[in-house]
């Protein structure tokens, strides 16, 4: 799992209330074991299947829906599910077949073990007030201009939004406090009831959001009315139907998603949205196909495209990366409200005044009340406890310990605090604005780690200078007495970015994605307990551009999806690029990773020009698309519209670092060359109601690199005299994707993991004829074989298998290669459709897949990926690669 060990990091990455990714997220390979996922070809159904795939199986659920006719099933005995599954596969009645993967629901930062920070509720907090008195502003509606369709009196009145998420709390008093109809949501269905994802499903049709939250903040985002933080819905008109996939473990699984879109889309969904979102690439993933086939039916689809933005280039997620699919990129909210514990401190017995800090890890779990220390009253010490303390500090155990941040490392002011005996450690900001992100994982000695404001920290000093007492009171966070207030600080230096976090295409057949994004980065909404939460990423931009297109059709009628997307898209305005060392740079963000851009919901209603379609991918080298063309539209119906063409690039990025194996993270290294683009028209006048196609070429960008693929891009640009600024974002690659070195033969090998107690571990690769010996106890071994492989782009098909290269005593089968192939290494191939991964290890103690244990004898291990665009049947569409011989020896 090593290929994948950051993803697990980031999702442990921090305890604060600054809230990053809040989004489920599935990897390719959590599988449930012998599950799998089977649609019928056409005229076949659920009966003729059975008969054909005698013996039995078990049904987990049937999948029969006017847009899609299948059923999941489990195959018990897992250790041959696999071969099973391929006879299953090549019946008849079976069109595809797909493993049954599962879903994580996010792990919100908030959570410590399975306390959850408490939200912000009507009672127990309150919204920080600005100076002048005034509620804070609805920024995000302001930033995409959903204010002024709102006071043009849109609010998506008689249009029904799909939300398939975690259920929502409708008895929340801005959630319409009921269920049913005439009640804000609507309709929907619970397809985990009291059950849950392993121990069985037991739906019902109460899709209540019971435990978890997500949807209810989902829900708010669309369709919240009057409250008292002013987080008022972006389509507060739009109703609302509610179908729950998480169990109350926040897991959920393929099948359930892929019932509930089509529920969704039968029970008469105006448009749906995910907030959910697997990574994968690969557009022909099921769900995808799911989504893709909703949309092609006449229903738009909007899901989030994912919150890996620092994974890099090339890592579309599913649902997301379907066909017709509206992928959701995040911006950065202008003011970003943030969720802080609010208390009271008490100077000299006396006066108790409030203060709003946030917890850190450790977070502090003893509330009592204590008196504050400082360690220096210089307010301006960049270097405060950066040393030990002096001999005369008093021992620190029963205060609370106050400290600048400074320019050394928390910890090593942490450990200079617990040198004195501090067990409470409550950092002051050095500057005004939100917390600084830190925790003290390896401080044990702490019992509680905090940071204040800059303007709280210094009026303790001073308070403390002065003589005075200061008593702190930082009561347990996840606690009863815990309070929660939401607070905005001066607009961030990022306001209006795109998100770091949002995720980057485009798709493994240069589809475009994202299409273009909304407000994501720090969202208030509502949230369990009737109270509000914040929270940040693809997940809550999502339901913003669901909302936004029933502000459109509410005011302009039905729309064909791909029309309404290029209302949205047209209209969007491109931002500026703003990289992971928070700088803005002066040329536009790519659409691999903005789409079009922000959206502009007033314009994409009221704008009287039109541009379709959403988006241009010129494809890469070897398959150049040659004849792409825009539309222009004068909708107006009594003026002449004349309109210019023109085009604004933006710098190429490399998909590749120098070594034209590995992918970037963070930032890609960016070159301004660009492509330049012509048109057959460049200056078009279009009578009223009358449309024109312009032909579009692209010339590549000639001194980059193909062998690093450079993904160029750009804006094509239409003005109109009727004042219309439109774009459609393109794209285009050189070099040729069928030829990425997927595997390679240096990418390989095989290492001993087992570290014995006293010894040095060695990741040494093995050499040829290396003998492994294995025993049948796990006490007595002394070593256990490891398999490393580079996966440095995705294929639709990736098999990894155990080959004999001696005499087998059992049954083998004949590999791609025309090896022996004696059994898979099912870890590492998770099925197909693999998103690229860097590396994956894959360990054993001598049994692979299937429980065969292997004999002893001479092996290697054969990997063969699919090129992308390559064609399954013919071997010479296949990377092969294979590790060196190595015999095994059981003890
Ligand atoms: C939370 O975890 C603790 C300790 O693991 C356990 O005692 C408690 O019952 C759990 N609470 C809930 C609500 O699951
Ligand atoms: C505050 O009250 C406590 C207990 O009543 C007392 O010990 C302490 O000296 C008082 N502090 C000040 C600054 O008056
Ligand atoms: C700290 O620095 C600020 C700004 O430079 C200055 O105004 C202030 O007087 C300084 N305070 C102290 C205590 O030196
Ligand atoms: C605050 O401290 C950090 C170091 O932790 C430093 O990078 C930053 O510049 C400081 N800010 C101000 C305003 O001094
Ligand atoms: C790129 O070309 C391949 C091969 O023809 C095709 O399958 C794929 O759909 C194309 N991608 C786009 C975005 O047109
Ligand atoms: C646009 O391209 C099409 C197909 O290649 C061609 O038939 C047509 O003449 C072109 N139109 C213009 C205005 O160049
Ligand atoms: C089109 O309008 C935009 C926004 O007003 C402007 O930045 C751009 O330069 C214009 N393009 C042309 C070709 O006039
Ligand atoms: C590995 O063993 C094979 C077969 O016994 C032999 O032909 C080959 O030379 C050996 N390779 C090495 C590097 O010893
Ligand atoms: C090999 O395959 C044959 C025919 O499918 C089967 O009867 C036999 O049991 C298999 N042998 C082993 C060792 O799996």
């Amino acid at each position: 799992m090593i290929g994948l060990s950051k993803l697990k990091i980031l999702a442990l990455a921090a305890v604060t209330s600054s809230v990053r990714a809040a989004s489920p997220r599935a990897e390719n390979r959590d599988v449930v074991p012998g599950a799998y996922i089977i649609e019928f070809e056409d005229g076949q159904d659920a009966a003729g299947f059975r008969t054909q795939a005698e013996p039995a199986y078990e049904t987990r659920m049937d999948l029969n829906f006017d847009l899609f006719k299948g059923v999941s099933i489990q195959l018990d005995d897992t250790d041959t599910a696999e071969e099973r599954a391929a006879a299953l596969a090549s019946l008849p009645a079976v069109k595809n077949m797909w493993p049954v993967r599962v879903l994580h629901a996010p792990v919100l930062n908030e959570r410590v073990g399975n306390r959850t920070l408490p939200a912000a509720t009507g009672a127990g907090a309150r919204l920080r007030r600005r100076q002048d008195g005034e509620v804070e502003p609805n920024y995000p509606h302001i930033m995409t201009q959903i204010d002024k369709v709102h006071e043009a009196g849109i609010t998506g009145k008689g249009i029904n939004i799909a939300v398939i998420d975690s259920g929502i709390d409708y008895t929340h008093p801005a959630l319409g406090g009921c269920f049913g109809d005439n009640c804000l949501v609507t309709h929907g269905w619970d397809f985990i009831g009291d059950g849950s994802v392993w121990d069985g499903l037991q739906p019902d049709d109460d899709p209540q959001d019971t435990c978890h939250g997500h949807g209810t903040h989902v829900a708010g985002i669309i369709s919240a009315g009057e409250n008292e933080y002013g987080a008022i819905g972006a389509a507060p008109g739009a109703s609302l139907s509610a179908y729950r996939v998480f169990d109350c473990n926040g897991q959920t699984t393929d099948e359930i998603i892929l019932a509930a879109i089509n529920r969704a889309y039968e029970e008469g969904a105006d448009i749906i949205t995910a907030s959910l979102w697997g990574t994968s690439g690969w557009p022909s993933e099921p769900l995808s196909v799911a989504a893709s086939r909703v949309v092609e039916n006449g229903v738009p689809f909007t899901a989030s495209a994912g919150n890996d933005g620092d994974i890099g280039l090339f890592w579309a997620s599913y649902p997301a990366q379907g066909d017709g699919v509206a992928s959701i990129a995040s911006f950065d909210n202008t003011n970003k409200p943030y969720m802080m514990q609010s208390s009271q401190y008490i100077v000299n017995n006396d006066t108790v005044d409030d203060f709003v800090w946030e917890q850190k890890y450790p977070p502090f779990w003893d509330g009592t009340p204590r008196p504050l220390w400082v360690t220096g009253y210089d307010v301006n010490n960049t270097a405060d406890a950066c040393e030990p303390l002096p001999d005369n500090t008093p021992d620190l155990g029963e205060f609370h310990v106050l400290i600048r941040r400074g320019n050394c490392h928390y910890e090593v002011q942490a450990q200079n605090v617990a040198d004195k005996g501090g067990r409470w450690f409550i950092s002051y900001n050095n500057q005004t604005g939100q917390p600084d992100a830190f925790n003290l994982w390896n401080s044990e000695d702490l019992e509680g780690a905090a940071q204040v404001t800059k303007e709280t920290g210094e009026a303790w000093v001073k308070a403390l200078e002065s003589g005075s007492e200061v008593v702190t009171i930082l009561p347990d966070p996840f606690g009863p007495d815990a309070k929660v207030e939401i607070v905005f600080f001066e607009p961030d230096a990022s306001a209006t970015a795109v998100s770091l976090i949002s995720g980057r295409g485009p798709t493994f057949e240069m589809g475009l994605k994202p299409q273009f994004g909304a407000v994501g980065g720090s969202i208030i909404s509502t949230w369990l307990d009737h109270g509000f939460y914040v929270l940040s990423g693809t997940s809550v931009s999502c339901p913003m551009a669901a909302a936004a297109m029933a502000l459109i059709l509410e005011a302009k009628g039905p729309q064909e999806p791909r029309i309404l997307e290029s209302m949205l898209s047209s209209t969007a305005t491109a931002q500026s690029y703003h990289n992971w060392d928070r700088q803005w740079q002066d040329w536009l963000a790519p659409p691999a990773q903005q789409g079009a851009g922000l959206i502009q919901v007033y314009d994409a209603i009221f704008s009287t020009s039109l541009v379709q379609p959403s988006g241009l991918s010129f494809n890469d080298t070897a398959n150049r698309a040659e004849d792409l063309t825009i539309t222009i539209s004068n909708l107006d119906s009594d003026t002449e519209v004349s309109y210019e063409i023109s085009h604004v690039p933006t710098h190429s990025l490399y998909s590749l670092r120098d070594d034209k194996l590995s992918h970037f993270h963070l930032d890609a290294e960016d070159v301004p060359d660009h492509a330049e683009l012509t048109f057959s028209a460049t200056r078009l006048t279009l009578g009223p109601g009358e449309s024109a196609v312009v032909n579009v070429t692209a010339t590549p960008p000639q001194n980059l690199d193909p062998e690093r693929y450079p993904l160029w891009s750009g804006f094509i640009t239409v003005n109109g005299t009727d004042d219309s600024a439109l774009s459609v974002p393109y794209q285009g690659l050189s070099g040729s994707l069928y030829e990425a070195k997927t595997l390679t033969q240096e990418g390989i090998w095989m290492y001993n993991n087992l570290v014995l107690e006293g010894a040095e571990p060695d990741f040494d690769p093995k050499p040829e004829n290396y003998t492994w010996t294995f025993t049948e106890n796990p006490e007595e071994a002394t070593e256990s074989a490891a398999l490393v492989l580079d996966v440095n782009w995705g294929s639709r098909q990736l098999d990894v298998n155990v080959v004999a290269l001696g005499d087998y005593p059992g049954n083998t089968t004949v590999g791609i290669g025309g090896h022996n192939v004696v059994g898979p290494i099912n870890e590492l191939t998770g099925g197909s459709l693999h998103p690229r991964v860097g590396y994956q290890t894959w360990i054993s103690d001598g049994v692979i897949a299937d429980g065969i244990k292997l004999p002893e004898g001479r092996y290697q291990i054969v990997a063969s990926a699919l090129r992308i665009f390559g064609n399954a049947t013919d071997p010479k569409d296949w990377i092969i690669v294979e590790s060196v011989a190595f015999n095994v020896r059981w003890a």
